[in-house]
């Protein structure tokens, strides 16, 4: 119809970065890089972790400036002074590490810094609407007033997508929003991000969502080592595109560990109830049971509100059961907490890294070791060798990119932070493993390597439980796939299942 009449209009560049270079140190984040960012369309940036794609949308913000290069805006070369000169700009940035304050409410959150006054101070009832109307927009039902802590961790991804809409820039970079979000929630979000560039916002989308991000792609790119290394038009591109150039050719994620029996249940769950903690009178965990064998790989699969982070919240001690117990090689552990837990063998990869998962003002190394510290203070002497080797080993066996082990955390890129945390658990030498939503943030490859590291251990006998909302990754590494849905086991499936039959079975509408 009209595409006869487009065919030859170039895309508008409005925002281009021209030969960016970062280093800290040695690091070179990002060697030379070109990128142009289109009026009115998805520009995707794709690459591993560590590659340099937050680094980059942070100098496109004015977040951090470039070691050298240009930026030019409406075909205007600028500095930015300040991430507020950015904004007055019309550039809004959707952070990949959560930037909220966590005691403040949704509104305060959303407009801090940038407030709504009248002559007699801050129009708090002003902002308060404001707030409303973008909840409505998202179709999210949170009151402006709950203070961000007592939201859940998807919730304040919506507050932090929210605070970057109501701005109403031009040019908005989302880096990795979806991570925490559920299904329906990023349907909605796909629907906003189509309804602004219809109206000639340019949006920048990072997210290692695949699938979900081709979906949403106009124009895609992959950074690859701090240097742009793939550019194709929409139509050029499939998944089959984007992980060639991210990670080469011929890559699998694998499938689960294969050739030798279970043994003895480890971990045997049963008739648990876990009180809905709003404070609502019904259970989100609902008279449940589940025996997991050593050697096993279970993985939990469900919608957002199934019970799943609950489940594994419960079973690790941080949240209490209403009735039922839970027995680790056949001890009963219900009444222990959680460091008595780990110490028996059982650990949880929490959901929320930068909450539950990491200490911010510690190295990289000492995070690895943090929760293995019981096995060093025995024996004085040796303690800070052996320290050394675990941490070294660790760095290895889940890939983190980092300059050293004495790095800051918060100097990692943030699939590398996810891998600190998987390998802080693992270095305890636990008897079972909770994992939830491990994958969030971390590359194709990287999970590729982590569903190795898992097999690896799972086959010396390690229990493992995996909850995901990706049902692909179910398939490449789980024997058992248990669905979950309303707090109770909704089904029950091998690795030979299809996705549509472990998706119906949760609820899910298989319609994409
Ligand atoms: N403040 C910092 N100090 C030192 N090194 C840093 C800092 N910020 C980023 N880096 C390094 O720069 C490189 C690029 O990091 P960046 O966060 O841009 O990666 P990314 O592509 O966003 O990765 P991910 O997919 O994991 O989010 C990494 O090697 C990282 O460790
Ligand atoms: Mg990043």
């Amino acid at each position: 119809m009209n595409t006869a009449i487009n065919i030859n209009v170039e895309p508008e560049v409005v925002l281009a970065a021209r030969n960016i270079a970062k280093s800290y140190g040695n690091t070179h984040a990002l060697k030379g890089v070109n990128f142009d960012i289109y009026r009115g369309s998805v520009t995707t940036l794709f690459g591993e972790n560590g590659a340099g794609k937050s680094t980059l949308m942070k100098i496109l913000s004015g977040v951090i400036s470039p070691t050298s290069g240009k930026i030019i805006l409406d075909g205007q070369p600028i500095n930015f002074a300040s991430p507020s000169e950015s904004r007055d700009l019309g550039i809004s940035i959707i952070h990949q590490e959560l930037s909220l304050a966590p005691n403040l409410s949704v509104r305060d959150n959303i407009f801090m810094g940038r407030e709504i006054m009248t002559a007699t101070g801050v129009n708090f009832s002003e902002e308060e609407r404001q707030t409303r109307e973008l909840m409505k927009e998202l179709e999210e039902d949170i009151d402006p007033l709950t203070p961000v802590e007592d939201l859940r961790l998807g919730q304040q991804q919506i507050v932090e997508i929210a605070r970057a809409l109501s701005v109403n820039a031009r040019i908005l970079i989302m880096d990795e929003p979806t991570s925490a979000l559920s299904a329906s929630e990023v349907e909605v979000l796909f629907k906003i991000i189509r309804d602004l560039t219809s109206r000639g916002v340019s949006i920048v989308y990072i997210s290692h969502h695949l699938e979900e991000a081709l979906q949403i792609t106009d124009h895609a790119v992959v950074l690859r080592d701090g240097t742009m290394t793939a550019y194709a038009e929409r139509q050029d591109i499939d998944l089959e595109w984007i992980v060639r150039h991210m990670v080469g050719e011929g890559f699998d994620l694998g499938s689960p560990p294969a050739g030798y029996d279970f043994g003895k249940t480890s971990l045997s769950i049963k008739s648990l109830c876990i009180p809905d903690q709003s404070g609502n009178d019904f259970n989100v965990v609902d008279e449940l049971s589940l025996d997991v064998r050593e050697g096993e790989v279970v993985c939990l699969y469900g919608l957002m509100g199934s019970g799943r982070t609950e489940l594994m919240e419960c079973i690790a001690g941080r949240l209490k059961p209403s009735c039922g117990t839970i027995v680790l090689h056949e001890h009963d552990i219900s009444k222990l907490t959680i460091a008595q837990r780990i110490d028996a063998g059982l650990v949880l990869v929490p959901e929320d890294r930068q909450r539950d998962g990491l200490v911010q003002t510690m190295s990289v190394g000492k995070n690895l070791s943090l929760a293995s510290i019981s096995a060093f203070t025995s024996k004085l002497l040796t303690s800070t060798k052996a320290e050394q080797s675990l941490i070294d080993r660790m760095i290895k066996d889940v890939t983190v990119k980092t300059a050293s082990d004495t790095a800051e955390i918060g100097s990692l890129s943030g699939g590398n932070q996810q891998k600190v945390v998987i390998g802080k658990m693992l270095a305890t030498n636990p008897k079972v493993i909770l994992l939830d939503e491990p994958s969030r943030g971390i590359d194709i490859g990287a999970k590729a390597e982590v569903f190795k590291l898992l097999a690896e251990r799972a086959r010396a006998g390690l229990s493992v439980i995996y909850s995901t909302s990706e049902v692909g990754e179910c398939l490449s590494i789980a024997h058992r796939i248990i669905v979950l849905s309303k707090g109770r086991i909704a089904g029950e499936f091998n690795s030979s299942a299809s996705k549509e039959a472990i998706m119906a079975a949760s609820g899910e509408s298989v319609a994409h």
